[in-house]
C-alpha cells in the first residue's frame, strides 16, 4: 500500500490494525536508530569495519556499559539492521547499511524525532483553549543542531557551487563586493559560508535564537572572519537605519516559522536597495491539502508532522503569530511575496534540497 492511496482504498477494520501496528514498530524503531546515532553507537559499529564482534566487545570498543549495548543491539537485529550470527553471539554492521548513521542528513531527519518529541507535552498542551499559546524554541533539544544538520548538504555542496552563480549578476557583484543580510541564520553556517567566499562582501545573520547567534559567532571567530557578522535580531523589526542597505537578502526555511512574516516581507523589502536581490528558499509545498496529498505523499507525511511540532508552535508562541507552518504552499508564498510589492523574477527547485527558490527584486 502506498503513502498515496491509503485513503482511498477500502481497507478493512483488520488490515487498519495491522497498519497501526508498523506504524508504532517504525516509530520505535526510528528512536533505537536515533539512540544509536546520538550515543555513537552507529559510529563504533562503522569503526569495527564488519568485524563480527560480541557485545561485550562492542561496549568496549565505544566505552559503553554491555547490558546496554545488548539490548540496543537487540532490536537493530529484530529491524534486520544490525546482522547477527547465534553460533558464537556476535554482531556486525554490514557496509551498505552504514548510511543509517553515515551521512548527516540521514541522522538529522532521524534526530527530528526525539528533537521536536523533547517538546512534545508542551505542545500537547497547546492543542487545549485554555492551554499555553505555543512553544519557544528552548524546548526542543539542540534545535540549532538539527537545523545545521538538515541543511549543510545544501549550504555546503549547492550554495557557493551552483545556487548563487545561477544568479549571474548577484554572482559578479558578491565578487566585487555587496551587503548581504541573512535572516533566521540559526547557527549561522551558511552566512559563514557566503562570507568566506565573497571575502569583498559585508554577510549579516540575525536570529532571534541566542544560543544560535553565540555559536555562529564562535564559529565565525574561530575560523578568523572579519567580513560577517551576527546579531540577536527579530525579523519583525530591523534598524531604522537599515533602510536601503542590502544588495540581497536570503531566507532560508525562515519566512514559514516567523510569527508576523508579512511584516518581515515589508522590513526586508526596506532595508534592501532598489535592484536589490531577495532569495526566500522554502518548502516545495502547496497550499492546499489534497495537492500536498497526492503530488508530495511522501514529505506530506513528514512535513505536516514536523510542522505541528515546531513551525505552528514557535510561531504561535507570539502574540496573534501568524502560524502558517512549514505546509503552507507555494500559492500562499507568492501572494504574500507580492503584497510585500516584490517582484517575483523566477521560481525554481534546488537540488539536493525539497525546497523551492524564490528570486525576488525590488523594482
Ligand atoms: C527552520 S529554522 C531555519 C534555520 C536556518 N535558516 C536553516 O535553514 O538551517 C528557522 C529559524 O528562524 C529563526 N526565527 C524564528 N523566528 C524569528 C524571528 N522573529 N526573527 C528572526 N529569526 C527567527 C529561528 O530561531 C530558527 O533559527
Amino acid at each position: 500500500m502506498t503513502d498515496s492511496n491509503a485513503s482511498n482504498s477500502v481497507e478493512t477494520q483488520k488490515e487498519f490494525i495491522v497498519r497501526l501496528a508498523n506504524v508504532v514498530g517504525d516509530g520505535l524503531l526510528c528512536v533505537s536508530i536515533a539512540m544509536g546515532i546520538e550515543t555513537g553507537l552507529f559510529q563504533t559499529m562503522i569503526d569495527l569495519k564488519e568485524e563480527h564482534k560480541t557485545t561485550q566487545e562492542i561496549a568496549d570498543a565505544g566505552d559503553f556499559k554491555e547490558r546496554y549495548v545488548r539490548e540496543w543491539l537487540g532490536s537493530q537485529v529484530a529491524a534486520k539492521i544490525v546482522e547477527y550470527d547465534p553460533k558464537d553471539r556476535t554482531y556486525w554492521l554490514p557496509s551498505q547499511r552504514y548510511a543509517v548513521a553515515g551521512t548527516v542528513k540521514a541522522s538529522a531527519m532521524i534526530m527530528a524525532v526525539p528533537n521536536l518529541c523533547a517538546a512534545f507535552f508542551d505542545v500537547a498542551k497547546c492543542f487545549k483553549k485554555d492551554g499555553p499559546r505555543g512553544v519557544s524554541y528552548d524546548k526542543y533539544a539542540d534545535f540549532d543542531e538539527l537545523m545545521a544538520g538538515m541543511n549543510q548538504e545544501f549550504f555546503k555542496d549547492c550554495l557557493i557551487q551552483s545556487f548563487l552563480p545561477s544568479m549571474p549578476k548577484l554572482h559578479q557583484q558578491l565578487q566585487d563586493g555587496i551587503k548581504v543580510l541573512e535572516i533566521g541564520c540559526s547557527q549561522g553556517m551558511s552566512t559563514r559560508i557566503i562570507a568566506q567566499n565573497f571575502p569583498n562582501s559585508q554577510v549579516y545573520g540575525i536570529d532571534i535564537t541566542e544560543s544560535g547567534i553565540k555559536e555562529a559567532q564562535e564559529k565565525a571567530t574561530e575560523a578568523g572572519l572579519g567580513n560577517v557578522h551576527f546579531i540577536v535580531m527579530s525579523a519583525t523589526v530591523l534598524p531604522s537605519d537599515w533602510s536601503e542597505t542590502f544588495d540581497y537578502v536570503f531566507v532560508h526555511n525562515v519566512l514559514h516559522d516567523l510569527p508576523y512574516p508579512m511584516k518581515s516581507l515589508h522590513e526586508i523589502m526596506r532595508v534592501l536597495k532598489k535592484g536589490g536581490t531577495l532569495s526566500v528558499i522554502d518548502t516545495a509545498t502547496y497550499s492546499k491539502l489534497e495537492d500536498n496529498v497526492a503530488k508530495i505523499p511522501t514529505f506530506a507525511r513528514k512535513g505536516y508532522v514536523l510542522s505541528m511540532m515546531n513551525s505552528v508552535p514557535t510561531s504561535l508562541n507570539n502574540v496573534d503569530g501568524a502560524g502558517l507552518g512549514a505546509m503552507w504552499g507555494r500559492e500562499k508564498a507568492q501572494e504574500m511575496m507580492k503584497a510585500a510589492n516584490f517582484d517575483i523574477i523566477s521560481i525554481s527547485s534546488i537540488p539536493k534540497s525539497t525546497s523551492l527558490h524564490y528570486q525576488c527584486q525590488k523594482m
